[in-house]
């Protein structure tokens, strides 16, 4: 397979099908801009078999992705798709960055949601952007950007939803959107590196927070996280 992309987290390659591609999950795992990096073992398939389950529940619930089907030990069959340059953020619980830019004090419940844009853009440090800036850079049309923030705050309705019948909260997630064939579908992954999550009783992180804060046993959360939604 020839690679077309190689990221911090997964890898790119083109298939026999010019319209599909395979996404590699990697193990190397990385925070700040790639500024703190290790290897964690498994942790590629493991994130590789949770974004599986939760793009198949996403499907199933009308949220088109671009997940076809998993392969080998850590790679999935996706639709090649013309990514948008941005990160969605949907934030339910205030932690993290949001706190270093707003009022918002750290743990309070977010109602309704809040909706972030990044631009996605690593020599500029991934700006958070609104609206205007979308349409002034002329990423994407006033009526396409709102149709990716319904969709998105669909996603999370669907996906809080979920994770509550197995008793963990999504905090907040990030995700990413691009084009086939004229129809936006949602891409990426879905997994502890790129969602918070918190266990619904105890609040005990399980996600790559555990990595950010230098605790030991990153991997234990995310496997946690496994055999709930499994
Ligand atoms: N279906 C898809 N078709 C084409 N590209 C995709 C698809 N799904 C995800 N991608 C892109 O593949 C790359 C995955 O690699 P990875 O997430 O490791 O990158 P990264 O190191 O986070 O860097 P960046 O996301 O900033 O490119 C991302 O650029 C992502 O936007
Ligand atoms: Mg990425």
């Amino acid at each position: 397979m020839k690679k077309i992309y190689e990221g911090k987290a997964k890898i790119l390659f083109e298939t026999e099908k010019k319209d599909i591609l395979v996404q590699r999950f990697k193990d190397d795992i990385t925070a700040f801009n790639g500024e703190k990096k290790d290897e964690i073992i498994n942790k590629g398939f493991i994130n590789r078999e949770i974004s599986a389950i939760i793009f198949t529940y996403l499907k199933e619930n009308g949220i088109k992705n671009h997940y076809i089907q998993s392969r080998g030990k850590n790679e999935m069959e996706v639709l090649k798709l013309d990514m948008i340059p941005l990160e969605v953020v949907v934030r339910n619980i205030a932690t993290g960055s949001i706190l270093k830019r707003t009022w918002i004090k750290e743990n309070t419940e977010i109602k309704p949601p809040i909706v972030e844009f990044y631009l996605k853009d690593d020599s500029l440090g991934d700006p958070l952007i609104n609206k205007s800036h979308i349409k002034a850079m002329k990423i994407l049309p006033d009526e396409t950007i709102e149709k990716i923030e319904e969709n998105a705050l669909k996603t999370n309705t669907l996906l809080k939803k979920f994770f509550m019948n197995v008793n963990l909260i999504i905090v907040d997630m990030k995700l990413e959107y691009g084009f086939a064939n004229n129809e936006i579908l949602l891409g990426d992954e879905i997994s502890p590196d790129t969602c918070r999550i918190w266990d619904i009783k105890d609040k005990t992180i399980l996600d790559k927070d555990r990595f950010r804060k230098g605790h030991k046993n990153v991997l234990e959360g995310y496997i946690e996280i496994l055999e709930r939604i499994k």
